[in-house]
């Protein structure tokens, strides 16, 4: 997608270096990050300079191929161990991250020199990024032919294409309808306590030149009753094999909410972000973040400076557990890479099987 009229992609490897946008500073500023080691761009993983599901499992790749790239030669499958190890510890929730780690571990075992090791781990991870994109594209495809002309589309978090490599989930059939020459306009969800929604989908809308309205979280409800919204479409950072769905804290609330209003809520997602080895949502690893978070929040003064402020007061207790479970029943059907697919058991194991010959 094009920022001021330039492509970008959210995350990209030149040599052995990671770049990224950093996502801290949107939408006060556009800033490109370089990070040279495998432990900075994993920093930049958990602490959400890079973050969205397949944003993040783009970065893990690349992290690994920089881990292949720097280490010594008589090192370098420890290296690719110790990176393995110490990406996967940054954040639980998202499949992708995990998947992208996985992918080139096996990639590269039966690698029989340092040089087909690293080549190899460059390749994946290039490999996994112009993936990540193009599912994004197809999703955009499949899903735009639920959006008729006219129609108003809420969405929650952030699972536009700063969350992927390019493209999004969630905002790609969008993309691709406003391109069709559709009138959309959005309904952007806040997405308390980080903001993805009113900091980064505003934004990328905005950029893309796509009608959109911020409402505060609380205001979903009332959106609806109102008959406000057409269509829900989120994205989703797990999916557990029976079709529960793990997404940004907020996301079953709606879907409970549109369920109530009779309004269709969709997934939209890349088959990567299925987890066959999990059996339903009770078993996804919930990330529980900084009470900070929702204490504190951040923004930019009337001058441009960036501060953060305290909302609560002093030593207030809080909780602050990053996604929740959607189950399956409250899913009219996930938009994914490989077609519509039903949220059921049977439908998530067949593309599963066609997706491992890929
Ligand atoms: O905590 P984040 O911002 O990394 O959360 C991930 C997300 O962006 C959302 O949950 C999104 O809806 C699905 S990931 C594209």
């Amino acid at each position: 997608m094009r920022v001021n009229g330039i492509p970008y992609r959210t995350v990209w490897l030149e040599g052995s270096t990671v770049h990224l946008i950093d996502q801290r500073r949107l939408p006060a500023r556009f800033e490109i990050l370089e990070l040279p080691t495998v432990q900075q761009t994993a920093e930049a993983i958990r602490t959400m300079t890079v973050r969205g599901a397949g944003a993040i499992g783009v970065a893990a790749g690349f992290a690994m191929a920089q881990a292949a790239l720097l280490a010594p030669a008589s090192g370098v499958r420890e290296a690719l161990e110790q990176a393995a190890a110490i990406i996967r510890a940054t954040r639980p929730t998202a499949q992708n991250l995990f998947y992208a780690v996985q992918r080139i571990v096996d990639g590269t075992r039966s690698a029989h020199s340092v040089d087909e090791i690293r080549r190899r781990a460059v390749v994946i991870a290039q490999r996994m990024a112009d993936e990540d994109a193009a599912s994004g594209e197809r999703i955009g495809i499949v899903g735009a032919s639920l959006i008729r002309d006219g129609a108003s589309v809420m969405t929650h978090c952030n699972a536009g294409w700063l969350a992927f490599a390019d493209w999004g989930t969630a905002l790609a059939p969008i993309y691709v309808a406003h391109r069709a020459g559709k009138r959309v306009s959005v309904i952007v969800n806040e997405t308390r306590p980080r903001g993805q929604g009113a900091k980064l989908t505003a934004w990328e809308l905005g950029q893309e030149g796509v009608s959109h309205t911020l409402i505060p979280d609380t205001a979903a409800g009332y959106a609806m009753a109102q008959k406000l919204v057409d269509l829900i479409i989120v994205g989703a950072d797990r999916i557990a094999a029976n079709g529960d769905v793990a997404n940004k804290i907020g996301t079953y609330a709606l879907a409970v909410l549109a369920q109530a209003h009779q309004i269709p809520f969709y997934v939209a997602a890349p088959t990567t972000t299925i987890d066959a080895a999990c059996p339903e949502g009770s078993k996804i690893p919930i990330e529980e973040r900084s009470a900070d978070e929702v204490v504190w929040t951040s923004g930019v003064t009337d001058d441009g400076a960036e501060t953060r402020v305290r909302t609560a007061p002093e030593h207030t207790p809080a909780r602050n557990w990053a996604f929740d479970v959607t189950p399956a029943a409250l899913i009219r059907g996930l938009i994914t890479d490989r077609g519509m697919i039903r949220p059921e058991p049977q439908a998530i194991a067949e593309v599963m099987t066609a997706a491992a010959t890929r």
